[in-house]
């Protein structure tokens, strides 16, 4: 994203994510466009998020607790301009690597699509393929959406 030319906000629990992403020689030279934030996606201050053009959630949604799903689903699409774009994942119970997980959220088919009222939809794919791990399944979903 940055290489195309946007200013960047990361996200992620994890210092490692942003430990990892910061060596990248690709990411170092272009520091001043990436700002990131160590947060869980339930406890982040959104009255301090900027509003934005493309919201890249690949894989990551899912992992927002159940409990916190909506409010921070309802906040995140609020942050994205009219006619800005979400690309994404959202998992379903038969992705069974996390299937019995209780801290995460999963969406079947109609779920998923009906976080997307307020967006049209540009691209949807529903994926399930056995996993590369052994007698794991994996069953997502994958997103590109405007928001109206
Ligand atoms: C499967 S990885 C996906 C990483 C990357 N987006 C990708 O596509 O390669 C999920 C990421 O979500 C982060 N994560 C897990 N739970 C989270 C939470 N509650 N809030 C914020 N980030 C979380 C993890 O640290 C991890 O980096």
């Amino acid at each position: 994203m940055i290489d195309k030319g946007f200013d960047v906000v990361a996200i992620d629990s994890e210092k490692i994510a942003f430990d990892l992403m910061l060596k990248r020689p690709e990411i170092i030279k272009q520091r001043a466009h990436l700002k990131t934030i160590q947060s869980m996606f339930q406890n982040l201050d959104f009255a301090s998020l900027p509003f934005v053009d493309v919201v890249l959630a690949s894989f990551s949604l899912p992992f927002c607790p159940p409990k916190y799903f909506n409010e921070f689903w309802k906040n995140l699409v609020s942050k994205i301009k009219l006619g800005g774009y979400f690309i994404g994942n959202t998992f379903d119970l038969g992705f069974t690597k996390f299937k019995s997980s209780t801290d995460m959220t999963f969406h079947d088919k109609q779920q998923t699509l009906d976080l997307f009222k307020d967006f049209n939809i540009i691209h949807f794919e529903e994926v399930k393929k056995e996993s590369k791990e052994n007698g794991q399944f994996e069953h997502f979903y994958i997103i590109f959406a405007q928001k109206k």
